[in-house]
């Protein structure tokens, strides 16, 4: 593996070494000290040129547990608003040795021109609507944990699917692990045409019966044009997960969402605290999905 930019020439065997090495690292963090020399010597730069919590920390994170010195770039602080390209942004901090770059951007396809511009290992960290691998990687993870293997299990992704990076990815990459894959929103937030093999519907119901689990998404109102959605009430009214339809899916089915929560909107409050909701979870397994990436991309790769 040289960069992960999507899932395209992955296969099961690859995302079970990766889960495997995830286990690990897992286990590292279990210690009183959580760090191991694996990475040491190496330079992990996070370039976020779009806003980030749990991507860019846990990426942070999870290089310096493996000893890698880490470069932090926000977009917003940097000289981009004086005027600098992304690619002469990116060859300058290439200049004191970056062995990876983690990279976000707003615009589809950045980290794609960030590979070929660079010699580093490129991490896709969510680019637009397209790709948000890593994030795939630690629900899949995370779903694994609850469920076992994932082949043939039904799982209900419900909100915001027309902008989302998080569904194309788990689309593509949970309908590689063999799982059935349910797409539910309203139709303003619904794509054309289903992606990856998933099954599109704006029926709320048919998505979420008899599902193994169930992750809602975030209503990204930064990516909404004037209009689309009427509002949060209309929103909440049809689509938000609430004890009622939550008992849709099988008993005890697990709740997830990839953060950030717009609170009491696309979850019912109590629910995304409960028992069932795995949305920590996931924060923390983003920690170890995340190192085993780096390792798996660095650690046999020459500095
Ligand atoms: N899930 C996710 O990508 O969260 P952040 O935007 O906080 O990184």
């Amino acid at each position: 593996m040289r960069h992960l930019l999507d899932f395209s020439g992955w296969d099961r065997a690859r995302v079970a070494a990766l889960f495997k090495t995830a286990r690990a690292m897992k286990e590292v963090l279990s210690r009183p000290i959580k760090t191991v020399p694996t990475l040491k010597g190496r330079t992990v730069a996070t370039v976020f040129f779009e806003p980030s919590t749990r991507t860019k920390t846990s990426f942070e994170l999870a290089a310096k547990r493996l000893s890698a010195d880490v470069v932090s770039f926000s977009g917003s602080s940097s000289s981009l608003k004086k005027g600098e390209s992304i690619r002469d942004t990116l060859l300058t901090l290439a200049a004191y040795g970056v062995d990876a770059f983690v990279i976000r951007a707003d615009a589809a396809g950045v980290p794609h021109q960030a590979a070929r511009w660079l010699d580093a290992a490129v991490i896709n960290a969510g680019d637009g609507r397209r790709a948000h691998p890593t994030q795939a990687l630690l629900d899949a993870f995370t779903l694994e944990e609850a469920l076992g293997d994932l082949e043939g299990r039904k799982i209900a992704i419900v909100g915001d699917i027309l902008h989302s990076r998080v569904a194309r990815s788990n689309a593509e990459l949970l309908g590689l692990l063999g799982a059935e894959v349910w797409l539910a929103g309203p139709p303003p937030l619904l794509p054309r045409r289903p992606f990856f093999g998933a099954r599109l519907t704006a029926r709320l119901e048919e998505a979420l019966k008899d599902a193994d689990a169930v992750m809602a998404l975030r209503i990204q109102k930064e990516r909404l044009s004037g209009g689309r959605l009427p509002s949060e009430e209309d929103y909440r009214d049809g689509y938000q997960i609430t004890e009622d339809r939550l008992a849709l899916a099988k008993p005890g089915a697990p709740l997830l969402h990839p953060g950030p929560l717009n609170r009491d909107v696309e979850i019912e409050g109590t629910l995304a605290d409960g028992p069932r909701s795995l949305v920590l979870r996931q924060v923390e397994n983003g920690q170890a999905v995340r190192m085993a990436v780096l390792y798996h991309l660095l650690a046999r790769r020459a500095a």
